[in-house]
């Protein structure tokens, strides 16, 4: 680990901010990560120095505006390794850019279908409720079926499994890269390969690994890749929609109207080309800017995004040091009587988040107890009935730490643990 989280800190003005007189300890970060000062200032400088709409306007405030949101497609494309910026489309967050897919993959533009009744789509048990819904409604309004594959005892894909699923009517594999709930990371490549052998496409929900792990399009193979902006320290109402050109291409749009299009008659319209294609309307152009980052076009002067905060870091070590406080507080939690922990033991096959239930104590008393320290932890369903249900459990809490977390925070979210377990609720 090369970077020191605490003299990271001084950029997150919300953790100095006391709770109840306890200092915040934000550790909900699979739910939403918090803002850097240089990514809230890029927000303020687009609105104070190029505020205007994009691809409409020819004064000098459209054309930055639209340099600036240009640039951040770019900055997105190199961030996860796409060959272009035709490859990147904005969307509000992962939730969209997958019901992008589902919604507009099986139709093409010329009126012909990509997926026929009968065609199969395989979703693992692992999914987040938004790589999971939209595709049982697709399935249910084409015809298609749908076919989920299982999880191993330790919350690991099984793969046998998983390759037996797949056959000659196979299309599409939707597969989340870390699971939200088990923090475990799936062989994306490996599925990718087993997919394309078969004649099928892999669609990755990269929510919790793109903020998380170096995530490399080309290396990993997958044809499409969703995450959001506000997991990985950008603003809210952004994410991002990668995905082949030559698919991208062969998609109808999604939606209608302004700058989606090349040209409009009273006989019919055609489409704009990529990524524009698929942003119909006003886009939330700052929170573009402050998610890629891109060049002030009169000074020159780099707007940090929150890509390239990330990337100053290196994603490499964000990865050793979320590792890190995995390792402190699994084996501190492990010293806890009655908690279970879900997810691969082996903690390299595992991202930086932990599930965890106490026995014989509700998971959200204990995270309002928790709270009353100031101790921010999710408690919940993660949203993934599907998986809870298999596991027996009704909800879990999870502990999910970044790039500003400290080993200190993480011995002091175990010994409140144990502190309440001991006196408060048991
Ligand atoms: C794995 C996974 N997929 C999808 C989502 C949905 O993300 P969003 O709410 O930003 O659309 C989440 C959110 O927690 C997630 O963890």
């Amino acid at each position: 680990m090369s970077f020191d989280p605490r003299s990271l800190r001084k950029d997150f003005a919300i953790l100095e901010r006391p709770l109840d007189g306890h200092p915040v300890c934000y550790l909900d970060n699979a739910a939403t990560t918090q803002r850097p000062r240089q990514v809230l200032e890029t927000l303020v400088s687009f609105y104070t120095r190029w505020n205007a709409n994009i691809h409409r306007s020819p004064h000098r405030l459209g054309r930055g505006a639209t340099d600036l949101y240009e640039q951040a497609h770019r900055s997105a494309a190199k961030f996860i390794g796409a060959k272009s910026e035709r490859e990147i489309v904005f969307v509000r967050n992962t939730t969209e850019a997958l019901n992008l897919v589902a919604a507009c993959f099986i139709d093409r533009p010329d009126g012909a279908r990509s997926l026929r009744p009968g065609d199969e789509v395989i979703v693992t048990l692992m999914e987040h409720h938004s790589n999971f819904v939209p595709w049982q409604a697709a399935c249910a309004r084409r015809g298609l079926t749908l076919r989920v594959a299982g999880l191993n005892r330790d919350g690991t894909l099984d793969m046998p499994a998983f390759r037996n699923l797949l056959g000659t009517r196979t299309r599409l594999v939707c597969c989340t890269h870390v699971s939200n709930v088990l923090g475990a990371i799936n062989p994306a490549r490996e599925i990718a390969d087993c997919a394309h052998a078969a004649g099928a496409l892999l669609l990755l929900d990269g929510a919790q690994s793109v903020p998380h792990l170096p995530v490399d399009v080309r290396s990993l193979d997958c044809d499409f890749l969703a995450f959001s902006g506000h997991k990985m320290l950008g603003p809210f109402g952004i994410g991002v929609l990668y995905g082949r050109q030559e698919l991208l291409e062969q998609m109808s749009p999604f939606l209608y109207g302004g700058d989606m299009i090349r040209s409009v008659t009273l006989a019919g319209s055609t489409w704009n080309d990529l990524p524009w294609k698929f942003e119909a309307g006003t886009p939330d152009i700052a929170a573009g800017v402050a998610l890629g980052g891109a060049f002030d076009p009169e000074s020159r002067e780099r707007l940090p995004g929150a890509m390239d905060y990330l990337s100053s870091l290196g994603m490499a070590e964000i990865r050793a040091h979320e590792l890190d406080l995995i390792e402190a507080f699994l084996s501190g939690i492990g010293t806890v009587p009655g908690i279970r922990t879900y997810g691969p033991e082996n903690t390299r096959l595992r991202s930086g988040l932990v599930s965890f239930n106490a026995e014989g104590a509700d998971p959200f008393l204990l995270a309002e107890l928790l709270d009353r320290r100031g101790i921010s932890v999710r408690a919940g369903s993660l949203c993934a009935y599907p998986l809870l249900s298999a596991l027996g459990e009704t909800g879990m809490i999870r502990f999910s730490p970044y790039v500003y977390n400290t080993r200190e925070e993480v011995a002091r979210l175990v010994e409140s643990v144990r502190e309440i377990l001991a006196c408060e609720i048991v």
